[in-house]
């Protein structure tokens, strides 16, 4: 399976970045094909601007989104990674969804409403969060029917794993590194 990871995390040395990593390695190992998209490493623009609204009528694609939908079209698999910031996604990751997913690519407007068009893919979200889950089954909640409904099933990706980490900084090492050995074996499956 070809698995797209995007990465949303500043910080090389936190717990998604490590999560990341070692899942890149594993899956690499068993024979999977993996790609990582770090947003911030690549210095993603995630500004969805005036500029490409009008790219978007002249029937042009900014060559920085063209670039990320060539990942998008690559993947059997496609994984958000990032840290839970304010019940949601990073801002970073919001923006790579509003420029990269755009009509035309991700979906469509037909007579009978909205098509997606990137089946038969597969969608999972691996997220940390500063709450243990125990405490948080509501915010995940909401947080699955925004990825699970809103962005992938609206754009024909079907919905796969949704993985929360909870209490990471509180946490021990151990704990976490059992955190990381569940996302691989997951993912193995
Ligand atoms: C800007 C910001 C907002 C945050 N908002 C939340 C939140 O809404 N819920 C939560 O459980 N943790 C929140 N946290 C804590 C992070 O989710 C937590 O530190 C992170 O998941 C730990 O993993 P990491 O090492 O990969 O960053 C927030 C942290 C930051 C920096």
């Amino acid at each position: 399976m070809k698995h797209l990871i995007i990465l949303a995390h500043p910080n090389p040395a936190s717990f998604c970045s490590s999560l990341v990593k070692a899942l890149q390695e594993h899956l690499a190992e068993a024979g999977h094909e993996i790609q990582i998209r770090n947003l911030y490493g690549i210095g993603f623009d995630p500004v969805l601007s005036a500029a490409d609204f009008s790219s978007f009528a002249d029937s042009k694609i900014p060559d920085d989104i063209a670039a990320e939908q060539e990942y998008i079209t690559w993947a059997d698999h496609i994984v958000f990674a990032y840290p839970v910031w304010w019940g949601g996604m990073p801002a970073v990751l919001k923006g790579y969804i509003d420029r990269v997913f755009a009509e035309g690519f991700a979906y469509e407007y037909t007579s009978g409403g909205a098509k997606g068009l990137l089946s038969p893919r597969k969608g999972s979200t691996v997220c940390s969060t500063g709450e243990y889950s125990e405490k948080y089954g509501t915010v995940h909640n909401a947080m699955n029917l925004i990825s699970g409904e809103v962005i992938f099933r609206f754009t024909g990706i079907e919905p796969y794993k949704q993985l929360f980490y909870g209490g990471v900084p509180s946490v021990s090492d151990e704990v976490r590194k059992s955190y990381i050995q569940n996302a691989i074996e997951e993912f193995s499956k």
